[in-house]
């Protein structure tokens, strides 16, 4: 029988990552299966138990499990540790569960091919959810100058400039962004774009030198990009990179094997037209 992963969500209908790692599988010849699994919002603790009995080797978490994944572990890694939340978990030789955190990797990676080194850049990150927090570290291990989180409730982006502590982290209300100094990237990890909403922040924040991110993807650009490609920011980015590149990281982790993340992202483009 092949070696089984599995993504585990509610829902979890929805899910790229089936296609996406068996992509994967297929360029790098390993014989595995990965499958959906569905489980109830009560009983994430109880799937994971059966999947582990069953002889699952992996599997990714989603939407909404990601920090009850983390109380499950037996050893975490430090990413997982500093986001508060695991979206890979493994299955170690000893029978352990050891949790990982792919989402910040996936976001920096793309972040560099899609607008370069994130050296010395000046950074605004929207949202201070789950999606930001998980990306913090990542984003201060390069060597950037400043990471500003701007959130709607302000006090949601203190308190986690106060938990991560670094010098480089600073935290402000969308109505101060018009007093901060120009930023090289804006990275949208709010949830405004899943309801065609953009953040209400200053149009003055967009300059003809910006980039900005929506960890957001669709067939269509987010309504954050269109708008700030209407205020002529230099270049966008949606969020279907990440995606690819958290799940190659992930797929590295339980095969020590490296997919070529870019052959799967321009199909998974194709197949969302
Ligand atoms: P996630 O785990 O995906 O980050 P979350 O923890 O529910 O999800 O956080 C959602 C984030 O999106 C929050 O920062 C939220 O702002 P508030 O803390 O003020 O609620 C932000 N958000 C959601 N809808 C938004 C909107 N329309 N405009 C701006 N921010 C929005």
């Amino acid at each position: 029988m092949a070696d089984r992963y599995a993504v585990i969500g509610n829902p979890v209908e929805h899910s790229q990552s089936p296609f996406i790692h068996a992509e994967f599988a297929k360029q790098t010849q390993q014989s595995l299966s990965y499958e959906k699994l569905y489980s109830p919002l009560e009983s994430f603790k109880a799937t994971v138990e059966q999947f582990k009995k069953e002889g699952g080797l992996g599997a990714n978490v989603t939407v909404p499990f990601k920090e009850q994944a983390l109380t499950l572990c037996d050893e975490l890694s430090d990413t997982a540790r500093a986001a508060g939340a695991v979206n890979t978990l493994s299955i170690t030789a000893e029978d352990k569960l050891k949790g990982d955190n792919t989402d910040g990797y996936g976001l920096v990676t793309d972040l560099k091919l899609q607008f370069g080194e994130l050296t010395n850049k000046r950074i605004l990150i929207l949202g201070a959810g789950g999606a930001t927090r998980g990306c913090i570290l990542p984003l201060l291990n390069e060597q950037i100058k400043q990471l500003v989180i701007a959130n709607r409730t302000k006090h949601k982006a203190k308190a986690l400039v106060e938990y991560f502590n670094h010098p480089q982290l600073s935290a402000v209300g969308f109505d101060e962004l018009s007093q901060e100094t120009p930023f090289d990237l804006i990275i949208n990890a709010t949830a405004a774009s899943l309801t065609g909403e953009v953040p209400s922040i200053p149009v003055g924040v967009i300059h003809n030198n910006i980039n900005c991110y929506d960890m957001v993807y669709s067939a269509k650009p987010t309504a954050f990009l269109v708008w700030a490609k209407q205020h002529k920011a230099n270049n966008v980015a949606d969020g279907l990179g990440m995606l690819v590149h958290q799940a190659a990281n992930s797929f590295r982790i339980w095969l020590n094997v490296q997919p070529d993340a870019k052959a799967v992202l321009n199909k998974l483009r194709e197949n969302l037209k």
